[in-house]
């Protein structure tokens, strides 16, 4: 068997052997296993903040990044310093590269994204895809936030996966199983610090240009790049096979 498969086999057996249990069992598993070189992923949303308290529950020195596209959210920052002070953690953040940002700007303008899908994922690879893999550079899996409830591209998503885009790495989503309604209980329960907005109808944190808050009755993420339709909503940050 190559490197390759014996990941994947390794990925389908967690998968399995993880259904069902609470996701810090899983996120201990990884800081076992892999130490330092897991790194979980951090938008500053629900999802994130949750994982980011059950991590410093499984690890004195949980390793977390946030990607600045440099469109964020004002509130995105006070969530960032609020888990600083909270969990009293270090969190990474990268930036996209200066260059191909003046670039971007020169040639396309400063909200080049409403014109068409394939602007909109030029500037998500600009200013989230490539930071990225600089953020994954020399580690050997991450984790992110993504639950199968949350959108139609997520519907099959595995606890665990070998990460398509960065061979050799593996990728734990150890709330897929989570309900909104079980995330908003642990946040609440432990008290987490929340992303501001979540107060205000968005229920999905992204760029503030390309989210908007939603109404009652509307998808969880009908505020993430509204203008497209449902099954092209995503970044780059997480392509499938
Ligand atoms: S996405 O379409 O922007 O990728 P979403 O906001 O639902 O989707 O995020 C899914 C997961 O990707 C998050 O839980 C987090 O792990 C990771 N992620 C998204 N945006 C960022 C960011 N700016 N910085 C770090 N991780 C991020
Ligand atoms: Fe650019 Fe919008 Fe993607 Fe942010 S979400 S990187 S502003 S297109």
């Amino acid at each position: 068997m190559n490197a390759s498969s014996t990941l994947a086999t390794e990925a389908a057996e967690l998968s399995l052997r993880f259904a069902g249990r609470p996701p810090e069992e899983l996120l201990a598993w990884a800081v076992e296993r892999f130490g330092e070189r897991v790194v979980l992923a951090c938008s500053l949303g629900m999802e994130d903040v949750a994982l980011v308290d059950l991590l410093s529950r499984v690890t004195k020195s949980p390793q977390v990044f946030v990607l600045d596209t440099g469109r964020l959210h004002e509130e995105s920052y006070e969530t960032l310093d609020s888990l600083r002070s909270r969990y009293g953690i270090n969190i990474e953040v990268y930036f996209p590269d200066a260059a191909a940002v003046q670039n971007l700007m020169r040639t396309k303008g400063a909200y080049s994204f409403y014109e068409s899908i394939e602007n909109r994922k030029e500037c998500c690879g600009v200013r989230k895809v490539e930071p990225l893999q600089r953020a994954l550079a020399g580690r050997a899996a991450w984790i992110t936030g993504m639950r199968r409830e949350q959108a139609v591209t997520r519907g099959d998503l595995a606890l665990v996966e070998v990460d398509p885009v960065n061979a050799g790495l593996l990728k734990f989503n150890p709330l897929a199983e989570w309900s909104l309604a079980q995330l908003e209980d642990y946040v609440k329960q432990r008290q987490v610090p929340l992303h501001p907005l979540h107060a205000k109808g968005y229920p999905s944190i992204g760029c503030a240009p390309c989210t908007r808050a939603i109404q009652t009755g509307e998808d969880i993420r009908a505020g993430r790049w509204w203008w497209e339709s449902a099954d092209t909503k995503e970044c780059g940050l997480h392509v499938k096979k």
